[in-house]
């Protein structure tokens, strides 16, 4: 899993910045800034059925829909990279090897063309990480 050296990073981060603080105290207004900091709502799937929006130009997302400009994403989550029947791949994406997990979906839809130098998906990427979060979860339950 590629997650692991993030989620030991973020861990290392934040026990610097639990030792470079002063002592706390909950009346000043850093703690209450740092509160209204956090991100508002959590990233669910009807949230990502929105930033899919973005998507139907070219997928279609339902059991067994056709393959428009890019291939159909029913069950991609866990489906092997450029594996859909009748879909023809570009050989950068095909190079790529492995599957679709939700750290490999969030770098490819991140930027596609860093992910897969050469890809034929003519996206420029989801900026936003709880945009993508939302997408993966969204692209996750349609595969059930
Ligand atoms: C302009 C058309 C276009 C748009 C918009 C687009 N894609 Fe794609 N997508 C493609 C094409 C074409 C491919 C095949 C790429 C290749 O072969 O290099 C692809 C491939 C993919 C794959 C890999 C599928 C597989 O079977 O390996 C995923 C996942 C994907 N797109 C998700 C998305 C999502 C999510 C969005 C919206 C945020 C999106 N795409 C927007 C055209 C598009």
């Amino acid at each position: 899993m590629r997650l692991a050296p993030v989620l030991l990073a973020g861990a290392l981060l934040l026990a610097g910045c639990g030792k470079s603080e002063p002592p706390a105290d909950t009346s000043s207004p850093e703690t209450a800034s740092a509160e209204t900091a956090a991100p508002a709502v959590e990233p669910t799937a009807a949230m990502g059925e929105q930033v899919f929006k973005r998507c139907v130009a070219c997928h279609t997302i339902d059991k067994g829909g056709a393959n428009g400009i890019g291939p159909n994403l029913h069950g991609v989550v866990g489906r092997a990279v450029a594996a859909h029947e009748g879909f023809s791949y570009s050989s950068a994406l095909k190079a790529k090897g492995g599957a679709w997990d939700a750290a490999n979906l969030d770098r490819f839809l991140e930027s596609p063309m860093k992910y897969a130098p050469g890809t034929r998906m003519a996206f420029a990427g989801v900026i936003d990480a709880s945009d993508r979060k939302a997408l993966i979860l969204y692209l996750e339950a349609q595969s059930k």
